[in-house]
């Protein structure tokens, strides 16, 4: 396993990368309403990042994939595929997931949009997938293990009767989209990787509100609850610093 570490250039490169990922979720809110199609909101997406930031979205022919976003609406865990098949309605949750390649850098992030008016158990579901990656986010420093931060996003949800995807995982991000570590939202403490300044890595806990299996749907991407249960994500790149964590991705709504 090989954990890059990046200098401080290569930290000003990710800082815009990241800046551009947030900046999509930011734009796109004002379209997440019912009556749009999982299509429309791509082709929002694809154009803001091809036209307005000149940067590459990271998705669009990814290993096959044939969007610019995923998006992952009610028991989809992850990686649904936008289509204009799909539209939006009033009480569902969707997970949009941005990740663009500007100057060769990587900045991946995603969050959840409440549709309209949603049920209040599904609100809740929202709301403590938030705290699992703001709790962990919270704990990063040099030192810190990464088994620490996946016990206690698992901590939390478990806390409140919802249970941790184990089929998919956070990961190291920088040059490539995918990169080691594996960062699981799972685990024990004072186990796995020594956290260290310079080290920039994803943290994406997806929580279900039934049991923590998921299976793939027939088009190969599509991530889906086995139980058909609610599930939802939150996901931040962040560099580990001397102190603590700087979330590249953060959005003006967020306050790190
Ligand atoms: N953005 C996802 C992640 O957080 C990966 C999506 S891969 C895709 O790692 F091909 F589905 F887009
Ligand atoms: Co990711
Ligand atoms: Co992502």
């Amino acid at each position: 396993m090989t954990v890059n570490l990046r200098s401080e250039q290569d930290l000003d490169k990710m800082r815009i990368a990241g800046r551009m990922a947030a900046e999509v979720l930011e734009l796109i809110e004002e379209h997440v309403i019912p009556g749009v199609t999982t299509e429309e909101l791509d082709q929002i997406c694809h154009r803001h990042i091809v036209e307005i930031q000149s940067a590459i979205p990271a998705c669009l022919g990814y290993r096959g994939f044939t969007k610019s976003i995923c998006t992952s609406i009610n028991q989809v865990v992850c990686h649904g595929i936008p289509t204009d098949k799909k539209t939006l309605k009033n009480g569902d949750i969707i997970n949009i997931d941005v990740t663009v390649i500007k100057d060769g850098w990587h900045g991946d992030t995603s969050k959840m949009f409440l549709v309209g008016k949603v049920p209040t158990h599904a609100q809740r579901l929202v709301t403590v997938s938030q705290e699992c990656l703001y709790l962990a986010l919270e704990m990063v420093r040099p030192g810190v293990r990464l088994g620490d931060l996946g016990h206690c996003i698992q901590n939390h949800a478990e806390a409140n009767h919802y249970t941790v995807v184990r089929d998919y995982c956070g990961h190291g991000i920088g040059r490539e989209f995918h990169e080691d570590p594996q960062v699981l939202h799972y685990g024990r403490p004072n186990t796995g990787l020594v956290l260290a300044a310079g080290m920039t890595f994803t943290i994406e806990p997806m929580v279900n509100a039934g049991r923590h299996t998921t299976k793939v749907k027939r088009d190969g991407w599509t991530v889906e609850t086995i139980d058909g249960r609610l599930s939802s994500q939150w996901e931040h790149t962040i560099a580990v610093t001397q102190d603590g964590c700087e979330v590249l991705t953060a959005r003006s709504e967020e306050s790190f």
